[in-house]
């Protein structure tokens, strides 16, 4: 007997994506708010490290106005602007054909700025407080805080990965995270499972 004519399955992947196509205007808005967001970041991690090395290099005076200003540029402000480049990034990713995990580029970036976001809520916030107290008391009574030299790293790595970040926002490598089968061409179903790519 002759195989059965069957009914070829729908291309898998247009099932299960989540779109909200952007009209042009809204992409260009979205976009400039994404690269405000991710340069003012940019901008607040440098100058937390200048304020580190101010704290930790300055007499008691400097160092205690350092380490002030330094609990006011990188706790909330950082927040948020870390959330405001994830926020608009989502909505990038999902009103475009990138996706949020279809391109390796646009994976790493969610990486790293979901957990850049942590450190800084989880880890870099507490440990500010802290200093805080001692910046005060540093400009009330004329005793240099004590600036350990751990806080060096956060406007280090935070700087870097965000730099990373834009390289790859700019250059796009990588490609895509698994063979698409995007093809809207309804194929036979043996056909079909012999494809590995497309
Ligand atoms: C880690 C922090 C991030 C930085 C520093 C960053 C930076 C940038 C920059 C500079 C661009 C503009 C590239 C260009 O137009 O040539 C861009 C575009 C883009 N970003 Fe991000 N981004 C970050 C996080 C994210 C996240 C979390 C997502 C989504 C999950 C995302 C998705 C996108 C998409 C889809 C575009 C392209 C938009 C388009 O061309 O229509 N980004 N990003």
């Amino acid at each position: 007997m002759g195989t059965t004519t069957r009914t070829p399955p729908l291309p898998r992947t247009g099932a299960r994506v989540i779109r909200m196509p952007l009209s042009s205007r809204a992409r260009k808005l979205l976009l400039l708010a994404h690269i405000a967001a991710a340069g003012i970041w940019l901008g607040l991690d440098l100058a937390l490290g200048i304020l580190v090395v101010t704290a930790s290099t300055a007499d008691a005076m400097g160092a205690g106005a350092a380490a002030t200003s330094l609990v006011a540029v990188s706790t909330w402000p950082l927040v948020i602007v870390g959330l405001v480049t994830l926020a608009t990034g989502v909505l990038l990713g999902l009103g475009t054909k990138y996706g949020l995990v279809r391109y390796r580029w646009v994976l790493v970036k969610l990486v790293v700025n979901v957990v850049l976001v942590t450190l800084v809520v989880l880890v870099l916030w507490p440990g500010l407080t802290a200093l805080a107290d001692g910046g005060r008391a540093a400009l009330a009574d004329g005793v240099a805080p004590a600036v350990t030299a751990n806080l060096v790293f956060p406007p280090v790595v935070s700087s870097t990965a965000l730099l990373v970040a834009m390289t790859l926002s700019v250059f796009k490598p990588w490609g895509r995270t698994r063979p698409s089968a995007t093809s809207t061409t309804p194929r036979a179903p043996r056909a079909a499972a012999g494809r590995t790519g497309g």
